[in-house]
């Protein structure tokens, strides 16, 4: 028997250390300290207020907790494997410090419902926090797109030039999808937000316990139901790594334009010292480490989101070891997108200076305003199609004779079509193509000017 187990005197030999190793949980789930403490003081309250426990034990059980608490923000509570996990250590810790009381906070209590306590408590903290971290790069976002609402930039699709855009209209799509970001993670917290305390091993328990008291003192929204649903669900982690996922998937786009557009190429952006990286051999080197590996590290959070769907699959109730599986990969998704988000707040803050110079040269030197003469000419009652059709024929002479558009007299504009007149020049000039696409949602500086606003409303 190995005395140090707080399994039952049901094992008569002790466990193969590499075994030992191969179970124990405690090298990561040590995470969840703070939140196993929180929940072990909610329980002993319940404990004493039902008359399960006498005050006395109850006073003892709390400030044994807050002793450890202290123990473990001072460096000094480092259990081994030999503790298993996080719930073993602490009860263990406790016992050697409050003597028997200490071995009745586990009563009417399961790791199951423990552990996913400990784990929902820990996520609805980490989900706040990637809120507040995505209000933070929104703002930046908006000081960025506030500067540069005139500022022209070529706008794509396919990756070929289409139509120029106010550079404050591109910088407001992500701020959009920054948004969905905030509002999904909003939505997942009320499922995060239930308690799975006192659903025991998987059915319940025979004390007369109160898991709405413990519930509201945890500050949960209610408590799980049903006990098998409560101990072995793990939705709530899979929607969050969803959502992670999808930040990810924004802040990876991001990242994939800023690399472009800081390439020699495009020279649309200069990344900053404070925030790009040289090379060991090339002198001349400037590289974009930040969006670069923001790039990358989104592939592991799709990971984990895959790796949890499969160790869910076929998964019989209630609990089953394999569940001990999910805490990696939600805190690596939770420390990813943190980071993630930092940098990038970090980048748009300070780390980018966009050559506002080339910017204009490039929007002028392109046949991005081709949709706008057949506009011109469809505004003045010619069928759309047709002058689709004859300014698709004008590009090409232009192509052949190596002009742009604003290079052709107005004698060959009349002899194109009759309807050509003098101010095709100033419709065709890329200002007056940004500033006319006021359609709402549309990237005229007057609906870029009024989207920062209501994005600004919805920041403070
Ligand atoms: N370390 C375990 C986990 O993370 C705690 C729950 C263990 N429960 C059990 N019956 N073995 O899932």
């Amino acid at each position: 028997m190995n005395p140090q187990k707080t399994w039952s005197q049901r094992f008569e030999s002790s466990l193969n250390p590499e075994i030992e190793r191969f179970n124990a949980s405690i090298g990561f789930d040590i995470e969840l300290i703070e939140y196993d403490l929180t929940g072990s003081i909610a329980h002993a309250k319940m404990l004493a207020k039902t008359g399960i426990i006498s005050e006395d034990d109850r006073e003892k059980l709390i400030s044994g907790l807050e002793t450890i608490r202290q123990e473990y923000r001072n460096g000094e509570f480092n259990p081994g494997i030999e503790s298993e996990d996080v719930h073993f250590a602490v009860e263990r810790r406790l016992t050697e410090l409050v003597g028997d009381a200490g071995k009745k906070l586990h009563t009417a209590r399961s790791r199951n419902d423990q552990v996913g306590t400990d784990t929902r408590l820990y996520l609805r903290d980490r989900i706040a926090r990637i809120r507040q971290q995505i209000r933070n790069f929104q703002t930046v976002l908006l000081d960025l797109a506030e500067r540069h609402v005139e500022t022209p930039i070529p706008g794509y699709t396919h990756l070929q030039r289409a139509q120029p855009i106010s550079l404050a209209h591109h910088l407001l799509a992500y701020f959009e999808m920054s948004q969905r970001d905030w509002e999904r993670l909003g939505e997942i917290a009320k499922r995060v937000n239930v308690s799975p305390l006192g659903c025991g091993a998987l059915a319940g328990t025979t004390f007369p316990i109160d898991r709405h008291y413990t519930a509201e003192l945890l500050g949960f929204d209610r408590p799980y139901a049903n006990s098998l649903d409560g101990v072995s669900d793990r939705d709530f982690a899979i929607e969050f790594l969803n959502a992670a996922s999808l930040i990810m998937v924004h802040l990876s786009r991001l990242s994939e334009e800023i690399i472009l557009w800081a390439s020699q190429e495009f020279s649309f952006v200069r990344l900053k010292d404070n925030c790009a990286t040289g090379s060991s051999i090339m002198p001349q080197k400037k590289n974009p480490d930040v969006p670069e590996l923001v790039r990358g590290k989104a592939g592991r959070v799709f990971g984990h989101l895959q790796g949890m769907l499969v160790l869910m699959k076929a998964l019989p109730l209630a609990y089953n070891k394999d569940l001990q599986e999910d805490k990696e990969a939600l805190f690596d998704a939770v420390k990813t997108v943190q980071g993630c988000l930092e940098a990038m707040t970090i980048l748009f803050r300070e780390g980018l200076e966009f050559h506002t110079q080339r910017l204009a040269e490039a929007v002028a030197e392109d046949f991005s305003n081709a949709t706008d003469v057949a506009d011109y000419l469809a505004a003045k009652g010619v069928p759309f199609r047709e002058a689709y059709n004859l300014v698709g024929k004008v590009v090409r002479t232009c192509l052949e004779s190596g002009k742009l558009l604003k290079d052709l007299t107005l004698d060959e504009w009349q002899a194109l079509h009759p309807k050509f007149e003098s101010d095709i020049y100033e419709s065709i000039s890329p200002q007056q193509v940004i500033a006319a696409r006021n359609s709402f949602g549309g990237t005229g500086f007057d609906r870029v000017r009024e989207a920062l606003a209501v994005a600004r409303e919805l920041v403070r």
